[in-house]
């Protein structure tokens, strides 16, 4: 495809190869991070992902060594060779990443595929060659996490996806390639080094991550231009944070988007959705949001209101915002084809539809019936569609909940040929069909945060690289499967180790019935992944935390609670996320990453770096081994001090999901509410687990962008332990007026004194554990 380099150029921190048969170029944008592109389709890049490349002046050293040509950054030794093969070395000359130079060996498919296919089978076939195609040797301790939503287990090795928003209603099981996201980047784990690939092609993309052949791994696509990121970093958890300085960190949402949501298809008319509200506030259940699925429409016509079923809007939402509800209603791009429906009219007369190839406004079929698709790859038509936004917020709605958006219609994707304007380069589906749903999400938080001045709360089905900038993601239509509970740590954990970090599973699982067991282990998972959700398909069972009986309901509010005392540290997560691109929810890899032995752990996950959830994940299951890494961790509900770098054994009560707290931890937790904002809090609680450790907590309006223009206040705790406990307590910044008090709850009773600013202090004996108060100032608390 290239042949051999026939001369190379070097201009600022780029480095054009010239080869026999094609040009390729490689960019240095920092020196952990080189981009190799070739431009097979467009001159230039492109990205719906990468919307602010940051290229940083860096020394760069470019020489011609015979056979290949050497660029040292000060990180990376890169060696370019002909056939734009390209190697990537650390600066000590360890190769990382090699591409493989031999032809693709498939193992050999025995047998006869018709004769499986008339019993029904799904057969797999001979996998083939791509327009691209990338081929890297696999190392024997390699793993591969990231790749986005996909089944199966956390690390990606042995296995074969493609890169095409599918929406498949069928249970997801291990074998399916691909599910509503695309997000074709991975990172690699070897003993001793890391790195990570970021293959930016919206076009059907593919990756075989060593199943086809244990030599090597491949990633290819049947169109678009060569441009892949080479994303190098000391651990994981700097590859990640390239890999968001690329394409984006998911930023802060508003707090009250973290609190308990409850949804179903669909809570219609408006009585049943005051009735869903009372029976939390009347029996205890803190929750912050309600969804609207499809039935508040009228005809399922996006922004409408069913006025039969919904006769004042404004009244109801009015109402329901006063009671601490936020409503969340779903819109779906399929636009009814209907005479004198406005949304229709105008998009039809502005051309903001997307066409057949003759230019006629392609039409589908999905919930209204015949409908059209907005071309959200035209800057005009996302403008458009950000302005529709308002109508929602003007009846007093609080987020969007972007669905179907792969596009998916009722015949299955839109034929490859349906076209779309892409900023002027018009293309074909096959170009946009990956991003339709980020673009479509992109439009619909540009509109809300236009209009509402707020951090936007979007949900999104369909997603690309880059999109968590926009949306938090949930991951579709799961099934009330105990199989479903179990695949969604992984699921979720990838997405995480792909940039998205908030995202979350239908919580009981959305098609099939619910049982009260399933949906008492999912809500203990629930309540620590980013997105809280409870959401279940038309004409299952009821699914809310009381639809059962006393013992789940408890469960449901015991967990519900419990997240709720944790929103202060969630919040914090996301905060920090902002700078570092680390997610909510991480693998035990993401902080271990020289044990082997959390390489492929599937069923256990941190909450941020400091707790440790292990779920049960089978029914009937009551006991359970954790393993806990380095370290002393804190069983939470014992408090029981445990040596890490071991199994454990775990009683786990159907009321109890094993959380285990890494000793140094403080954890703020907020005193109970029924929703966010209930209380003006003016004490934290500091929950501490006393050892070595740092900790920083943030706090702001919760709502507002004011914060970027700092308007926030930053607590650090810097505790050290040897004889006696001290806590240093610095204010950091201080422009938003946070707490009067912290109330310390100190996870250890032998205590003698404490003393705050050379003070003694009072304190009460409580079980395993003291309570004080100290004031919410910069100071040094000692306890001996
Ligand atoms: C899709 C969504 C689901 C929603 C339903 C009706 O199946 O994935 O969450 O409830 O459509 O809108």
């Amino acid at each position: 495809m290239f042949g051999k380099i026939v001369s190379h150029k070097v201009e600022d921190n780029k480095i054009h190869l010239e080869f026999e048969k094609n040009k390729g170029i490689l960019e240095v944008i920092n020196p952990m991070i080189v981009n190799v592109f070739c431009p097979l389709k467009y001159n230039n890049h492109y990205s719906r992902a990468v919307e602010n490349l940051n290229i940083e002046q860096c020394e760069i050293l470019v020489q011609e060594k015979g056979s290949y040509i050497e660029i040292k950054t000060e990180a990376l030794l890169i060696k370019v060779y002909e056939d734009f093969k390209v190697d990537f070395y650390n600066i000590e000359g360890k190769i990382l990443c090699e591409d493989f130079r031999e032809e693709r060996a498939p193992f050999i498919r025995r047998g006869t595929i018709s004769d499986a296919q008339d019993e029904g089978h799904n057969v797999d076939k001979q996998a083939h060659n791509h327009k691209i195609e990338v081929v890297k040797r696999l190392f024997g301790d390699e793993k591969f996490y990231g790749l986005g939503e996909k089944t199966g287990h956390l690390n990606k090795r042995g296995y074969y996806y493609e890169m095409w928003n599918t929406d498949d209603p069928t249970p997801h099981v291990e074998s399916h390639k691909s599910l509503y996201k695309s997000i074709p980047y991975f990172i690699t784990l070897r003993e001793d080094s890391t790195f990570g690939i970021f293959f930016d092609n919206t076009f059907k993309t593919y990756f075989d991550m060593g199943k086809e052949n244990s030599e090597y791994y491949y990633f290819g696509a049947e169109d678009g231009n060569l441009d892949y990121y080479f994303i190098g970093g000391n651990n994981i958890q700097e590859v990640l944070k390239g890999y968001t300085d690329l394409t984006g960190k998911t930023p802060l949402p508003q707090m009250w988007t973290l609190g308990y949501q409850q949804s179903r298809w669909s809570y219609s008319p408006e009585g049943r959705v005051k009735e869903i509200a009372k029976n939390f506030r009347e029996k205890d259940i803190p929750c912050d949001t309600i969804h609207l699925d499809i039935d508040y429409m009228e005809s399922f016509k996006v922004f409408t209101w069913d006025k039969e079923r919904f006769p004042d809007e404004k009244k109801l939402l009015n109402e329901l915002n006063e009671d601490g509800f936020k409503i969340v209603t779903i819109i779906d791009p399929g636009v009814k084809k209907e005479k004198n429906y406005d949304i229709y009219e105008t998009g039809l007369k502005n051309g903001y539809f997307a066409t057949d190839k003759d230019g006629i406004t392609y039409v589908n079929r999905v919930w209204p019936g015949d409908s059209v698709f907005p071309d959200f790859s035209n800057k005009d038509t996302r403008d458009w569609w950000a302005e529709n936004q308002k109508l929602l917020l003007n009846s007093g709605v609080s987020g969007v909940w972007n669905d179907m958006n792969e596009p998916a219609s009722f015949n299955g994707p839109l034929p490859d040929d349906v076209q779309f304007e892409n900023e002027g380069r018009n293309t074909d589906h096959t170009e946009i069909h990956n991003v339709y749903g980020h673009l479509m999400a992109k439009a619909t938080f540009e509109g809300i945060k236009k209009h509402s001045g707020k951090r936007p709360f979007v949900i999104t089905r369909a997603a690309y690289a880059g999109t968590q900038k926009y949306s938090t993601v949930w991951t579709g239509d799961n099934q009330s499967f105990w199989d479903h509970l179990r695949m969604s740590i992984p699921m979720l954990l990838n997405l995480g180790m792909s940039g998205i970090s908030f995202c979350g599973a239908d919580v009981g699982g959305f098609s099939f019935d619910c049982t009260p067991e399933l949906l008492s282990r999912w809500v203990q998972v629930g309540a620590f992944t980013p997105l809280f959700r409870n959401h279940s398909g038309s004409n299952t069972r009821d699914q809310e935390p009381w639809a059962f009986d006393e013992e789940t309901l408890n469960i449901n509010r015991k967990y519900i609670k419990l997240r709720y005392s944790l929103l202060p540290y969630l919040y914090d997560l996301l905060w920090s996320g902002e700078t570092t691109g680390l997610p909510v929810m991480r693998p035990l890899v993401l902080h271990y990453e020289r044990d082997k032995e959390v390489y492929e752990i599937n069923d256990q996950f941190l909450f941020g770096e400091n707790i440790l959830v292990a779920p049960i994940l089978e029914q009937g299951k009551k006991i359970r081994t954790v393993y806990l890494p380095e370290g002393q961790w804190i069983d939470y509900w014992t408090k029981e001090v445990i040596d890490g770098g071991k199994y454990i054994l775990k009683d786990a009560p159907l009321d109890i999901c094993p959380v285990f707290i890494k000793k140094g931890s403080i954890v703020p937790n907020y005193p109970e509410q029924s929703y966010v904002g209930e209380k003006d809090i003016k004490e934290l609680t500091l929950d501490v687990y006393p050892g070595q450790g740092q900790y920083v907590h943030y706090v702001d309006d919760k709502a507002s962008y004011n914060y970027r223009e700092g308007e926030y206040t930053l607590y650090e705790f810097i505790m050290k332990s040897d004889e006696k406990v001290a806590i240093d307590i610095n204010i950091k910044h201080e422009e938003y007026k946070a707490y009067n008090s912290f109330k310390v709850i100190y996870n250890c009773n032998t205590i003698k004194e404490i003393s705050f600013n050379e003070e003694k202090l009072d304190f009460l004996e409580n079980n395993n554990k003291i309570e004080f108060i100290i004031p919410a100032i910069s100071g040094k608390l000692v306890i001996r």
